[in-house]
């Protein structure tokens, strides 16, 4: 079994955009730019815009945070997005999700101009996705293209279950699984409605688990040799943490992974991937790699 290092992945990547930046702006261009929105003071966005923002400062990125109060109106957020639509020194920005209750979250994604949507999640983005056109994709499914990619993980022709189906995990990780480029696997997608979910796991080559239940892969789930991927990063209470809780995959690691191939821990698998993913999307908005 080998345990795949997501930090130590994250890390190499971030240090290659670092050195093209370097030589970018030796060159006399401009560093990538990235804008972050964040709405309100839930502690996981909290800590994953702040830990956005570091990411920009290992590639040597520029980065602004905007902050608005929980009580922001759908009506100063779509502004915001609109002068960061306008903004030519903003390459690419992200709204931090979830945004509360009374704001229409579908309404600001679409909100977003789809060349400066770093996150992927425009339709337009996600419709060129499906297609195999260049553009932006979704952090988390791009970053566990490339942990497959950099441990020379085969996935061609392999059976492929994945659990959830949301879409910036599920859908768009059946897509470039499904794909000749990419993973050119053979996919089935499960979800809560799904009747033989033990079943498909077991036939299953390679799982990527993005339901949030902790702990719901277990032992008797996975093949001999299986890939397993966790995409679950719920926070379950923790007396002897500072932070009083811990991140919980929804795999259960320790019986799971003796008879695993490969598989991702949590913390440190694919969570410093979606960022690292997010710093290769704003590089290629900054060099306008994708649109004009
Ligand atoms: N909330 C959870 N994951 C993400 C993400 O990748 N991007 C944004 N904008 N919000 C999120």
């Amino acid at each position: 079994m080998q345990k795949i290092d997501g930090k130590a992945t994250a890390a190499a990547i971030k240090a290659k955009i670092a050195e093209e930046v370097r030589q970018l702006v030796a060159k006399g261009g401009k560093r990538p730019h990235l804008a972050a929105v964040l709405v309100g003071h839930d502690g996981g966005s909290e800590t994953y815009v702040r830990n956005k923002v570091l990411a920009c400062e290992e590639c040597g990125f520029e980065s602004t945070l905007i902050r608005y109060e929980e009580n922001v109106t759908e009506e100063e957020l779509l502004k915001c997005v609109d002068k960061l639509n306008h903004d030519d020194n903003v390459d690419g920005f992200i709204v931090q999700l979830p945004l509360p209750k009374h704001i229409n979250e579908e309404k600001i994604v679409m909100a977003v101009d789809y060349k400066k949507d770093v996150d992927g999640f425009h339709p337009i983005n996600v419709g060129r996705m499906s297609i195999g056109l260049p553009c932006f994709i979704s952090a988390t499914p791009l970053g566990i293209m490339t942990l497959l990619q950099h441990y020379n993980i085969d996935t061609n022709g392999k059976k492929c279950v994945i659990l959830g189906r949301s879409n910036i995990v599920g859908k768009p990780m059946a897509q470039l699984m499904m794909q000749k480029a990419y993973g050119n696997a053979t996919v089935t997608v499960c979800h809560s409605q799904s009747k033989n979910i033990k079943q498909e796991c077991r036939e299953a080559d390679i799982i990527i688990a993005a339901i949030g239940v902790p702990n719901f892969v277990t032992a008797d789930m996975v093949k001999e040799g299986a890939v397993v991927i966790d995409v679950g990063t719920t926070r379950v209470p923790d007396g002897t943490r500072k932070s009083g809780f811990r991140l919980n995959g929804d795999v259960k690691f320790d019986e799971v992974a003796p008879k695993c191939s490969y598989i991702t821990p949590v913390p440190g698998g694919v969570g410093p991937m979606t960022i690292c993913s997010l710093m290769t999307n704003t590089l290629a908005a900054g060099k306008k790699e994708y649109y004009r």
